[in-house]
């Protein structure tokens, strides 16, 4: 039996999570879970699962939700609160297993910790990666701690990586579904609204993502993502357009051999796949291939996705250039959420961050977070 600690448990990847624990019961329980804002929904998920800890962002909604346990005779879960309540929850004695879902930066020190606790991860948090890849993998290296990528595409490329040797492969290829606006007229890109943007074509996730998927930052994240799990250069790691979203990332090995991982666009097959990690469980999640007509893939476009660009130029430099382009991305797509920017303002947003941002590499969790508020104040004051 598998204790979770489900880190981001209100959110997309965390349901998705509740639901693999809903499934297969005999192979995991809910140890704590740690949440953001989302009160009602924190409040449904302790009554149903009797978590030992959970813990939400502020003191204030902490306050609430214990009160809403008192009057529904809840007893035996802890509330607690802030960054601290997140880092209680990742190192909570009865967890063994911890699923890092929390989104952005705000998620980094609870996965830090948990790795110095000696608790495998499962990582859908790829800011984390972005930001601080290098002392997490370390750290896990010294440890021998296991992460488990759980983004779709890393998840795929590490089932790929099974079958090979590290030093045989040539190339990590990975698929991006191109976002929305794949075949929209570079000059119609300004006038794009939030609401077009967080329709994406293939997969439902939370709505940073969603954009940084219609941008194709998500994709730059990934690329660093790829480099710290992976431990390859940039140049190892490319970017192909599979609009039907069906093969979920390829290894091209030195011999020509290339190996695809397939499956149906449904998280919950990453997500067991990294908390069953080696096994591989029986599941429902059959992909039917008769239904399989088309698999195209394509080059991406440089010109009008110009987050990839910058995504391998901050991939090259590390350090703070990695910092700075999630924490300005963050920003520039909470202006545009807000409709304070238009659509292509958040690719430059993020070009002026980078480049007013000095030759750094911040070595430790506190330097990452003083960075990451750095190349924040910058953006915040770009979109003001
Ligand atoms: N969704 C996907 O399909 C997918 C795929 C691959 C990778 N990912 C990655 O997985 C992560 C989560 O994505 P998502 O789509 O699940 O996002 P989401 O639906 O927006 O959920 C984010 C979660 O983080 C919590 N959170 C936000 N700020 C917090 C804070 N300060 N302290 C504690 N918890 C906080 C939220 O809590 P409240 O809701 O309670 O505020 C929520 O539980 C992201 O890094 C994303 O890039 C997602």
């Amino acid at each position: 039996m598998k204790r979770l600690a489900i880190l981001g448990s209100t959110g997309s990847i965390g349901q998705s999570t509740l639901s693999i624990v809903e499934q297969f019961p005999d192979r995991y329980q809910v140890a704590t879970l740690a949440a953001g804002r989302n009160v009602d929904e924190a409040f449904a998920q302790a009554v149903r699962w009797r978590p030992k800890l959970v813990s939400l962002s502020s003191e204030e909604l902490a306050a609430q939700l214990c009160k809403r346990l008192n009057e529904a005779g809840i007893s035996g879960t802890q509330v607690v609160y802030g960054s601290e309540g997140t880092v209680a929850c990742s190192t909570h004695p009865e967890a063994d297993f911890v699923v890092s879902a929390i989104v952005g930066v705000a998620g980094l020190e609870a996965t830090h910790a948990a790795i110095l606790a000696g608790k495998p991860v499962g990582l859908a948090n790829k800011e984390c990666m972005v930001a601080a890849g290098e002392i997490l993998t370390a750290a896990a290296r010294e440890r021998n701690v296991p992460i488990l990528p759980i983004d779709s595409e890393h998840n795929a490329v590490h089932q790929c990586m099974r079958v090979g040797d590290h030093k045989e492969v040539k190339f990590i290829w990975l698929t991006a579904s191109g976002g929305p606006f794949r075949k929209t007229q570079l000059s119609e890109f300004a006038a794009i609204t939030p609401e077009q943007a967080l329709k994406h074509p293939t997969w439902v996730m939370g709505r940073r993502i969603t954009i940084d998927s219609a941008t194709m930052l998500n994709k730059g994240l990934e690329i660093i993502e790829a480099c710290r799990l992976f431990n390859v250069p940039a140049s190892q790691v490319r970017v192909t357009i599979h609009p039907q979203s069906t093969v979920h990332s390829l290894v091209e090995y030195v011999d020509g051999s290339i190996l695809a991982q397939i499956s149906m666009t449904d998280m919950r097959l990453p997500i067991l796949y990294a908390l069953a990690y080696p096994e591989r469980p029986a599941s429902n999640l059959t992909f039917d291939l008769a239904a399989l007509r088309h698999l195209d893939f394509e080059e991406p476009d440089f010109e009008r996705f110009p987050c990839l660009r910058l995504a391998y130029e901050a991939a090259e430099r590390g350090g703070a250039h990695c910092i700075a382009l999630n924490a300005a991305d963050e920003v520039a797509v909470e202006a545009f959420l807000d409709r304070r920017i238009p659509f292509t303002e958040i690719a430059g947003t993020i070009g002026k961050v980078l480049a007013s941002t000095p030759e750094s590499h911040p070595a430790t969790i506190a330097e990452v977070l003083a960075s990451d508020r750095e190349a924040r104040e910058k953006a915040h004051a770009l979109v003001a």
